[in-house]
């Protein structure tokens, strides 16, 4: 067995997947989470998938003593991979305290007590959307961090800079920063997978909503965008992939081989597809057509971002390899699991 890692936010949809792939990579895995926004079954499926049980602690991070002694009862954990958050751009508008109190208070919780119980490496989840609208594409890790569009975002940022500091003041563990493009899919064995509450604000759930009934019609956030047919651009990136990209992160930071005790990866394709094409390319890879309407723009989106991940590709050894219509029928595959088990 590999080394003992903690995953915050392992029920969600990120973190479960990269418990399968930890585990599939012989870790030991603890996984906290408080389930504000997932279900306590996904460590079910994560156990239907690899044969084993992660060890399960419900706990919200923002409770220190709690999260204290979670490190007290799992001795020697090595690494932490820090998915807890939460992550509705709409809603941090609306309610900043909550964003900020929530995504501040739990990473500032973890930094102070890896030290004292000889953590040594942390992977935190990052976003594209600290490169605003890039002015350079694709964008590299060298582009400049624009100032943020919502609270969320500014919370991304402003934990980047927290661990930053912490480590440059001599904290004795390594961090990767990783800057996800747009996560979609789910396990090809339909077992996790990604499961909002309530009506999706990202694409591809409201696709999959809309495809099985459960969502009328789906809306296109504008086509009069500068870009070849109108519609927005972004780099989709299949939620397995990026799990494989944290065991690359993990096994970097343990085994000594960080350049720099602070890193920053890109984690996307280096493709940038617009929200028409992915539309067309799900009714090719699934048979279903789709209704949907062109509808306005929708606030504070951005035109389009592709990633370079040459970094990730050459430094950290990760590439992202799913095709895209491999990961839509992966996505549709999940939407059906969720309707025989009559979730949704
Ligand atoms: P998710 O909501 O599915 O997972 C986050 C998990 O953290 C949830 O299970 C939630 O219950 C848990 N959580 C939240 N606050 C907590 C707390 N105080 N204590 C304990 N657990 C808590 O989200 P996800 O899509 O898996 O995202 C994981 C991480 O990746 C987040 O930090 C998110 O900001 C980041 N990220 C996500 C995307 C994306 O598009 N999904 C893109 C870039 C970055
Ligand atoms: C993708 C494209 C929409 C819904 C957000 C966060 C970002 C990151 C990922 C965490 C856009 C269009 C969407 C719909 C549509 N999260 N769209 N109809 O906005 O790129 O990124 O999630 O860090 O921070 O901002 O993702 O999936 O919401 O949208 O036309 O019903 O789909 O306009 O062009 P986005 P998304």
């Amino acid at each position: 067995m590999k080394a003992k890692i903690l995953v915050t936010g392992g029920a969600g949809y990120i973190g479960s997947h990269t418990t399968v792939e930890l585990q599939k990579a012989g870790y030991d895995v603890v996984v906290l989470d408080n389930l504000s926004n997932s279900n306590a079954d996904v460590i079910d499926g994560i156990e239907r998938i690899t044969g084993i049980r992660p060890a399960f602690e419900k706990i919200d991070m923002q409770d220190k003593e709690a999260l204290r002694n979670l490190f007290e009862k799992h001795k020697g954990i090595k690494g932490v991979i820090n998915f807890a958050a939460s992550k509705a751009v709409g809603e941090s508008v609306k309610k900043p305290l909550l964003y900020y109190r929530n995504n501040l208070v739990t990473m500032l919780n973890l930094l102070d007590l890896m030290p004292q119980y000889g953590v040594e490496a942390l992977v935190f989840s990052s976003s594209c959307t600290v490169y605003g609208q890039p002015d350079i594409l694709p964008v590299d890790e060298s582009a400049p961090i624009k100032p943020a569009l919502s609270p969320y975002g500014n919370t991304k940022q402003i934990c980047e800079e927290i661990i930053t500091d912490t480590i440059h003041a001599g904290a004795p563990f390594k961090s990767i920063l990783l800057r996800y493009f747009n996560p979609i899919g789910a396990h090809p064995s339909a077992e996790i997978g990604e499961l909002p509450l309530g009506t999706p604000q990202n694409l591809l759930p409201y696709i999959t909503q809309t495809a099985i009934g459960v969502r009328e019609e789906l809306s296109v956030f504008g086509d009069d965008y500068d870009t070849p047919d109108g519609s927005c651009i972004r780099d989709y990136i299949n939620v397995v992939d990026l799990a494989q990209a944290h065991v690359k992160a993990i096994e970097r930071m343990l085994g000594n081989k960080s350049e720099e005790p602070v890193e920053i990866f890109n984690l996307g394709t280096g493709k940038g597809v617009s929200v028409l094409e992915l539309i067309h390319t799900f009714e090719e890879a699934t048979g279903v057509k789709l209704r949907y309407k062109i509808a306005g723009r929708r606030e504070g989106d951005i035109t389009q971002v592709w990633a370079d991940p040459q970094k990730a590709n050459t430094v950290l050894g990760w590439k992202a390899e799913t095709s895209l219509a491999d990961t839509l029928k992966s996505a549709w595959n999940w939407q059906l699991h969720l309707r025989e088990k009559g979730i949704m």
